[in-house]
């Protein structure tokens, strides 16, 4: 019994360790959630823990908007909100690695909403058309960024005048980045704030581009 009790405390140590060096080695190089964890970001226990109700909700999106997502990872959030906002919307997502993108397109297989584009690239690299969309997303990938300056100063360009900018995230990602360092950085790259929604454990922040 003692052996086991060891065992399970030196696993959680070991998880406590690999979480924390993946999170500081991510500030200097892009080591994001590789695919294989794609299961925990995906289906319906990462439906119930990550709230996806609750964050489409709070994404407010309504027929005819042009969304973006960047790092939509298996299109947990993606898939459905390129439904909301159908007819007239357009929705585009911008993940970097292919296997995620693999497994998100092959879910369209089965189902496609039919307004989705989809880019496979690093979200510093200037690749969404400047003012084009009405909304941009990020959920559990701002920490993965190790220049999350550019990426945000990338979203700002993409934003019309007066379009939104919105950060959800949720404690337990290793990369989760609190509600305070969140709303420093947006406002450092022009943004305003417009309100924060949830609480510390899962929070969507919500910025504005001026215009
Ligand atoms: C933790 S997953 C979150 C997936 C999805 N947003 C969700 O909430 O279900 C993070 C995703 O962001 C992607 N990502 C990380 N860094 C990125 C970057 N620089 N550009 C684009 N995508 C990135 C990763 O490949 C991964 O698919």
């Amino acid at each position: 019994m003692q052996t086991l009790l060891w065992i399970v405390l030196g696993l959680v140590a070991l998880l406590v360790v690999v979480t924390f060096a993946w999170r500081w080695a991510s500030r200097r190089w892009a080591l994001p959630c590789p695919s294989i964890l794609s299961g925990a970001v995906d289906g319906t226990l990462a439906d119930k823990f990550a709230g996806t109700r609750e964050t489409l909700e709070r994404l407010e999106l309504r027929p005819g908007l042009t969304i973006v997502e960047i790092g939509p990872g298996p299109g947990r959030l993606l898939i459905p909100a390129a439904r909301l906002v159908l007819p007239g919307g357009k929705a585009i997502g911008v993940e970097l690695q292919p296997p995620m993108l693999d497994k998100l397109r092959r879910k369209l297989a089965a189902d496609d909403p039919g307004n989705l584009e989809l880019i496979c690239a690093d979200a510093t690299q200037p690749v969404l058309p400047a003012g084009a969309a009405d909304l941009v997303y990020l959920c559990t990938v701002l920490g993965e960024i190790p220049d999350r300056r550019q990426a945000l100063e990338n979203c700002f360009a993409a934003l019309r005048p007066g379009g939104r900018l919105v950060i959800v995230e949720i404690m337990g990602d290793p990369h989760y980045q609190t509600r305070g360092k969140v709303r420093a950085l947006c406002e450092s790259v022009g943004f305003v704030f417009e309100r924060l929604t949830g609480n510390w454990r899962r929070s969507t922040s919500s910025f504005r581009k001026p215009g």
